[in-house]
């Protein structure tokens, strides 16, 4: 530490309220949306329908009954959303592509019309000096691929490297900043073990599958990136790191098992080039991972030059006894089936307050924890913060939106990353979920994650009080007083 860090550390609050900490100019801070959280315009130039929008009219699925079909109408607002982000002074924005845009049957020669808007967009980020970070999936798949089983089909990685060509060839030339996939486990596990995301089905080993084709895949596009893009892009994958508690006598037990699920599953084969052991011996009764081929390990161990960090709340969980009542206070929703194929007897345990409108718990401690963490597992790995935000029930006001809970929520978490820096963390940016209120997921409109608000019934946009922090944040490269 040098003296100036020295008195940092001594003026440190300890619940992370600080304020003054500076950040280098090079540190990248800006917002993250997602395609079909914000854009609507489901049917317009040619675009395809993705599992969301099966998903999201299925009875039941989602809260309120809401779809994607119109959301923030982003896609024909794309001009305003631009300067709205201009006038925040974003550094960076990070959005998804939507695959069915670019390949309406996820197959098949690009659709030039899906393509030009994201040409436009890029072309209009550039304008304003805002770095476009692309992923490329954010859960969108199309349709025609799930009816031909979806992820759990091996084809689907290697339709996924054909889009990521055609993507990188079409927008490689302006686009710097590539990520292939986005939490590959909602995918896996959410959307084939538990249900609670598209497709929607509930079957362990299909969830594993999804797991290794998922790997496979981004393995696959980094490659078709690489031989499409720019020289000097930069390529990276996003995932959402479970950071796990547990004080019981049985939780180091419990810890490993979720670990291995949740993190190691990706971690193992992206970054240290194998399957870890103990996640094939707790998942022995599911699956023999005879889906894994010769090969595969060597395709999906790909050079990344930065890896994606989303965090919003840790997990505290500990070996249910098999008597009490099983508590499931993972952060997902509970719709019946499991996320966690062969560790179902791990219980995650209720957590102390403060939460978020999620019932997530605000712990930024964990984000800080997890930098350092990852810092020490993958030296040499720099890391990029590109989700973290919060949720709570805003209100607009006298056209004013006082959500003094999340710019708490910020400014803690911006601290968290502040004091991983300190501690010597490579960590290159950081991008606040998400830029506007959006359909999340299985929770429709009814949570609003935005530092901008969205009146849904007229589409207007007023940036709430912690925008305006942000806005001061990126200004001064400073935590506001
Ligand atoms: C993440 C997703 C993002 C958003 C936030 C709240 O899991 O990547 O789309 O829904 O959670």
């Amino acid at each position: 530490m040098t003296t100036t860090d020295t008195r940092a550390a001594a003026r440190a609050r300890p619940d992370y309220r600080d304020a003054g900490l500076v950040f280098e100019p090079s540190f990248l801070i800006g917002s993250a949306t997602a395609a079909y959280q914000i854009e609507g315009a489901v049917d317009a130039d040619g675009r395809g329908p993705s599992i969301w929008d099966t998903f999201s009219a299925t009875p039941g699925a989602i809260t309120n009954g809401d779809t994607g079909a119109v959301a923030d109408d982003h896609y024909n607002r794309l001009e305003a959303d631009l300067d709205l982000m201009a006038s925040l002074g974003l550094e960076a924005y990070r959005f998804s592509i939507s695959w069915p845009r670019i390949q309406a049957r996820g197959e098949g020669p690009a659709n030039e019309r899906g393509l030009a808007f994201y040409s436009r967009l890029v072309d209009g980020l550039i304008a304003r000096g805002i770095r476009p970070i692309a992923t490329l999936y954010h859960w969108d798949l199309p349709q025609a691929l799930e009816d031909q089983g979806g992820w759990t089909n091996r084809q689907t990685a290697y339709r996924f490297a054909e889009y990521a060509r055609i993507v990188g060839a079409a927008l490689g030339d302006r686009v710097a900043v590539w990520t292939t996939l986005n939490e590959p486990w909602c995918s896996a596990f959410l959307g084939y073990g538990s249900g609670a995301h598209a497709p929607g089905r509930t079957d362990p080993a299909a969830a594993l599958h999804a797991v290794h084709h998922l790997n496979l895949a981004h393995g696959l596009a980094m490659a078709a990136l690489r031989s499409t893009v720019r020289t000097d892009a930069t390529f990276s994958v996003t995932l959402n790191f479970h950071v796990l508690r547990g004080e019981d006598a049985s939780s180091p037990e419990a810890r490993r098992r979720i670990d291995a699920l949740a993190n190691r599953s990706f971690t193992g084969p992206m970054l240290h080039g194998s399957y870890p052991d103990d996640l094939l011996r707790d998942t022995a009764g599911i699956t023999d991972w005879s889906f894994v081929l010769p090969g595969d390990a060597e395709i999906i161990h790909q050079p990344l030059d930065f890896l994606g960090v989303n965090y919003y709340s840790t997990a505290t969980v500990r070996m249910w006894d098999g008597v009490s009542d099983r508590q499931r206070a993972d952060g997902h929703k509970d719709v019946g089936g499991s996320p966690w194929p062969g560790s179902e007897h791990v219980e995650f345990l209720v957590q102390d307050p403060p939460y978020t409108a999620m019932g997530w718990n605000i712990a930024p401690e964990g984000l800080e924890d997890l930098l350092v963490a990852l810092s020490d597992e993958f030296p040499g790995l720099p890391l990029m913060i590109t989700e973290n935000g919060a949720a709570f029930a805003d209100e607009v006001v006298d056209g004013r939106v006082r959500d003094a809970a999340r710019l708490d929520y910020l400014r803690r978490h911006f601290t968290a990353a502040h004091r991983a820096i300190q501690r010597g963390v490579d960590l290159r940016g950081y991008l606040v979920w998400s830029l506007l209120d959006n359909f999340e997921w299985g929770y429709g409109y009814s949570k609003r994650f935005g530092i901008v608000h969205v009146d849904y019934d007229t589409q207007q946009r007023t940036v709430k009080d912690s925008g305006h922090w942000l806005a001061r944040l990126i200004g001064d490269h400073r935590i506001p007083e």
